[in-house]
């Protein structure tokens, strides 16, 4: 058993027991606030015997610090976001508040899965279970038969069930052996929700798996700009870049038909490509998600072509419409050079299964 320290919400360091082979897919058990990382020690022990790396959160503890939720939703995320891999976050009673607030916004970026036990009712877990979107084990009754039965009702009622995450609930109220019932249940949604098996995508299954396929290629992230038809900058961030053509020079994006800025982009004779260095990570959040001026407090310009430029990019690339290819749910947009401005000292932002990553040098 190894443990390590992850700088948690304030600079806050946070002590972790990172158990098995770090080549095993991990699970991050998270301790309620309160609670020590010994209530999942015996949880552990027995995923690592079936082949989890598990890493064991001890929570911030100080009597102050305890029921100041917000500080262990930080805490949570900041350990995700420094993992190497997406875990499965198990945790129970009100660790389930402090796991359900931190992934509700982009969970799936961070976690491959949750698992929520006996997690009693608060306005705030239900509020963020609409936006739930990844795969979600609740069990209830996981430590006595009655426990949070009834008060779970209102989360799982408002669960996003059969839409963009994939909910199951399991009661155990009626287990004959509570613990070995619990650890079943884990083992079980673990074994088909992070599989230990090289993962597998046949034409017809799941979008979902595809995408993972697709996102253990290594990229850089752009936010594609245009002008609307009544001259107002729009954007979006992509990732499905690449280079075509040098002479011309042309360059490719991939744009989802569904997004609000496809119908700009389809229109539009002349596009910008911004590709993101480190610092402009919060932009692509932000032309990444819905609602706000995505504009707004952001250096920008227009260029000679009138589109908007990102400041402070990695390189803006100027583009005028050479073509526009049907592409399945998405269309190409390929764009022919007509100026690009860099700055190469900077760092790229990158993007890689699912999470920003930034460059190591050896
Ligand atoms: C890292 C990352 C890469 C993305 N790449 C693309 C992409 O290549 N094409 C695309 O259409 N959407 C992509 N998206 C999704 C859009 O940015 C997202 O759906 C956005 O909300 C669309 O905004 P809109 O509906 O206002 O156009 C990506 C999102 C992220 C976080």
């Amino acid at each position: 058993m190894a443990i390590i320290e992850y700088k948690g919400f304030g600079g806050f360091r946070l002590s972790v027991d990172v158990l098995g082979d770090e080549n095993d897919p991990a699970v991050l058990l998270l301790p309620e606030p309160g609670q020590g990382r010994e209530v999942w020690r015996a949880a552990a022990e027995a995923l690592v015997l079936s082949g989890r790396r598990v890493v064991n959160v001890e929570p911030r503890a100080r009597a102050a610090e305890v029921g100041d939720i917000a500080a262990h939703v930080e805490d949570l995320r900041a350990i995700l976001a420094q993992m190497g891999s997406r875990p499965v976050v198990a945790t129970a009673r009100r660790g389930g508040w402090v796991a359900t607030q931190a992934l509700a916004p982009d969970g799936a970026h961070l976690a491959a899965g949750l698992i929520l036990v006996d997690m009693p009712v608060s306005d705030e877990a239900v509020a963020s279970a609409p936006r739930l979107a990844l795969p979600t084990l609740v069990v209830r009754g996981g430590f006595s038969p009655a426990e949070c039965t009834a008060a779970s009702d209102a989360f799982a009622a408002a669960l996003p069930i059969g839409e963009s995450a994939d909910i199951e609930d399991r009661d155990l109220a009626f287990a004959v052996d509570r613990n070995e019932a619990l650890l079943g249940q884990l083992l079980e949604f673990l074994e088909r929700r992070q599989p230990r098996e090289a993962m597998e995508f046949k034409a017809g299954s799941d979008p979902r798996t595809l995408r993972d396929a697709m996102g253990c290629f290594a990229t850089g992230i752009t936010i594609v700009t245009a002008l609307d038809a009544s001259g107002a900058p729009a954007g979006l961030t992509a990732n499905s870049f690449t280079s075509v053509s040098l002479d011309p020079p042309l360059l490719l994006v991939c744009i989802a038909n569904t997004s609000g800025t496809a119908p700009i982009l389809r229109d539009a004779v002349h596009f910008g490509v911004n590709v993101l260095q480190i610092g402009q990570q919060p932009a692509s959040n932000r032309f990444a998600s819905r609602g706000g001026d995505r504009f707004a407090n952001l250096p920008w310009a227009p260029g000679e072509t009138g589109v908007p430029l990102l400041g402070g990019s990695l390189v803006s690339f100027e583009c005028q419409r050479e073509s526009l290819h049907e592409a399945g749910d998405h269309f190409i947009l390929v764009g022919r050079v007509v100026r690009a401005q860099f700055e190469p000292h900077r760092d790229p932002l990158l993007y890689f299964r699912g999470k920003y990553r930034r460059l190591h040098f050896a």
